[in-house]
């Protein structure tokens, strides 16, 4: 004859441990119970059927216990601030894991730093945009061919004059917005110095070196005798800041509508000392960003006198410095969410 008081035990500890207690009556110790009433002798047969049919029900009670135990941990409010998953079956058995911040909010935020410590002010972009501040307060009459080379996403819904909404091609749409936000700086006697890390959209032919969402940093600096040489000292110093290291810089003519003159800033490669390797495709320099002094027409849009005061500004691609900085091969791994990229930051 069974132990009924040791099998009692027995079941009881399998419910109480098990994440689905209904198994526990499936097993095979509760039917052989009963296979075993049939075998007993006439006398002890009631008895011992009685204590059978008391055990299933004790076991059932202790099944039912368990189970809503079991939902109630499913059924948590959710905390957001865990570092596990409340409403996993087990979250005392997964690992409290904290996550990092994405390399490009890690790198923007140095940039920011470093900027800032040279008195530029950060400011926001926006991801739609109109026409206005992408084209015509930038120098980009109406039909400007040029318009062509900032070839970006756009809304089905129109503005007030027909045009479509966008989604900045670069931040430079932002220059009219810190010149006015900023004027009253200059009737203070100082400067106007910001600058805006921020998203931006291209039309692009997806490759190693072109995403369709990318990042850029756009600067401003308006004051009185500004010059192309303090132009070029700031982003001198803020490359060698960032890559912690002297660093050689090549300043050649370019055109932009919304700068006169124009300039392309070409960094000597980190990698090679200027030996020539496949990063800097066997240049020895790399093509970093656009710039140039703030054009008239620009300066004017936001009721600033081009007489009195001159600027300039740059917007640098923050991907790329990044790509350089930790050696990137693929601009796509940075939108691309794949843990296993994203975790070695
Ligand atoms: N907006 C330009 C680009 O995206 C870069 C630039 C910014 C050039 C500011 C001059 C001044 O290519």
């Amino acid at each position: 004859m069974a132990d009924i008081a040791q099998l009692r035990e027995q079941l009881l500890a399998e419910v109480a441990a098990s994440a689905q207690p209904n198994e526990v009556l499936r097993g095979d110790a509760l039917k052989n119970l009963y296979r075993e009433i049939p075998t007993m002798p006439a006398e002890k047969r009631g008895e011992f059927g009685q204590q059978v049919n008391a055990l299933k029900q004790e076991i059932e009670a202790a099944i039912e216990a368990r189970q809503a135990v079991l939902t109630q941990v499913e059924l948590a409010p959710i905390d957001v601030t865990a570092p596990f998953d409340v409403n996993a079956k087990r979250p005392s058995l997964l690992p409290a894991e904290n996550g990092t911040l994405h390399p490009l909010t890690q790198e923007m935020e140095c940039i920011s730093n470093i900027f800032g410590r040279m008195g530029f002010v950060t400011e926001e972009s926006r991801e739609i945009d109109d026409q206005y501040h992408m084209f015509e307060t930038l120098n980009f009459p109406k039909g400007h061919p040029a318009r062509d080379d900032w070839d970006t996403f756009m809304t089905v819904e129109t503005d007030k004059d027909g045009d479509p909404f966008i989604a900045p091609a670069h931040t430079s749409t932002m220059q009219n917005r810190i010149l006015r936000k900023y004027a009253g700086n200059l009737k203070e006697g100082n400067a106007i110095a910001a600058i805006v890390p921020d998203r931006t959209f291209r039309n692009e032919d997806l490759d190693a070196r072109h995403e369709h969402t990318f990042y850029q940093v756009e600067g401003v600096y308006v004051d009185k005798n500004v010059n192309a040489g303090m132009l070029v000292a700031t982003l001198q110093k803020f490359l060698e800041e960032y890559y912690g290291r002297a660093l050689e810089v090549s300043v050649n003519p370019f055109y932009f509508p919304f700068t006169e003159p124009s300039f392309e800033f070409a960094l000597s490669c980190p990698f090679c000392e200027k030996k020539g390797c496949g990063i800097c495709s066997q240049s020895g320099w790399i093509e970093l960003l656009g710039c140039g002094m703030i054009h008239p027409n620009v300066l004017n849009a936001a009721d600033i006198d081009p007489n009195e005061y001159t600027g300039f500004a740059f917007g640098c691609g923050v991907d790329r410095l990044i790509m350089m900085k930790h050696n990137i091969e693929d601009i796509r791994h940075l939108e691309s969410g794949k843990l296993k990229f994203l975790r070695q930051f």
